[in-house]
């Protein structure tokens, strides 16, 4: 499903991103002034799927003062990271799926339902490489949407189609339960939920894990409970 959603966003633009966003109540990037607190140790954060920069621009503009990697695999919306973001964040142009930036961060910020854009096996299985690959205190942030309003039609409970001029995307909106699920499985510990509302209203939430150092999944997840 990740794959075939890639051609949403190499036509889609950066300011027809930025339309939706602010659509959402998400443009003024409302929940970087709540995550702020959990950053104050990190030195390095990676962003994945970094769009057109929102939240890379929002957390310097917050004073964030360490490295932030803004991991981008469309190579349209890479260049406009470029263009922009260049003296705020070093722009690593590569899909989560298949490479990961080859220092280990204190932080992965998965923001604005970046994750729904997975299968429920790419969400487990994404989970499962990101707790190998933080530090050992890290924490991974993901955020999701408690409602669908304005972006996207609920085709069942769970799945999302968005249907536009320039393409179609396909998402999967986890419970809180299989998020949960999926990082526990991971290793992760869950830290907190923070629910926030966007400037127009939207109800969302990001969910803070930290990595609790267990060597058998360092090793490699042998753990009957992971999904390979
Ligand atoms: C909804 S946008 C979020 C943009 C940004 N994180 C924000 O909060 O404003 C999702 C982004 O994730 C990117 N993306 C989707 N799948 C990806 C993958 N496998 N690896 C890296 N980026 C990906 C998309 O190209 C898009 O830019």
């Amino acid at each position: 499903m990740n794959d075939a959603n890639i051609d949403f966003y190499r036509r889609i633009g950066a300011d027809k991103l930025r339309q939706i966003a602010a659509l959402q109540g998400l443009e003024s990037a409302p929940e970087i002034p709540l995550l702020m607190p959990y950053l104050e140790n990190s030195s390095l954060v990676v962003e994945i799927g970094a769009g057109y920069g929102r939240i890379v621009k929002a957390l310097r503009d917050n004073g964030y003062q360490g490295k932030i990697i803004a991991q981008e695999r469309c190579p349209e919306l890479s260049q406009v990271l470029r263009e922009s973001c260049q003296d705020k964040a070093e722009i690593f142009e590569a899909d989560i799926k298949r490479e990961l930036y080859p220092r280990k961060p204190d932080v992965f910020l998965w923001m604005w339902s970046g994750i729904l854009e997975f299968t429920p096996q790419e969400q487990q299985e994404v989970l499962i490489q990101l707790y190998k690959h933080l530090q050992p205190n890290g924490i991974l942030v993901v955020e999701i949407p408690r409602e669908i309003r304005y972006v996207g039609k609920p085709v069942d409970e769970r799945k999302i189609v968005v249907e536009a001029d320039w393409g179609r995307l396909e998402a999967y909106l986890p419970s809180e339960e299989e998020l949960i699920d999926y990082a526990r499985k991971a290793g992760f510990a869950h830290k907190e939920t923070i629910h926030y509302q966007t400037t127009t209203g939207l109800k969302r939430s990001m969910y803070i894990f930290g990595k609790s150092f267990c060597p058998e999944q360092e090793k490699g997840h042998k753990s009957e409970n992971v999904v390979a």
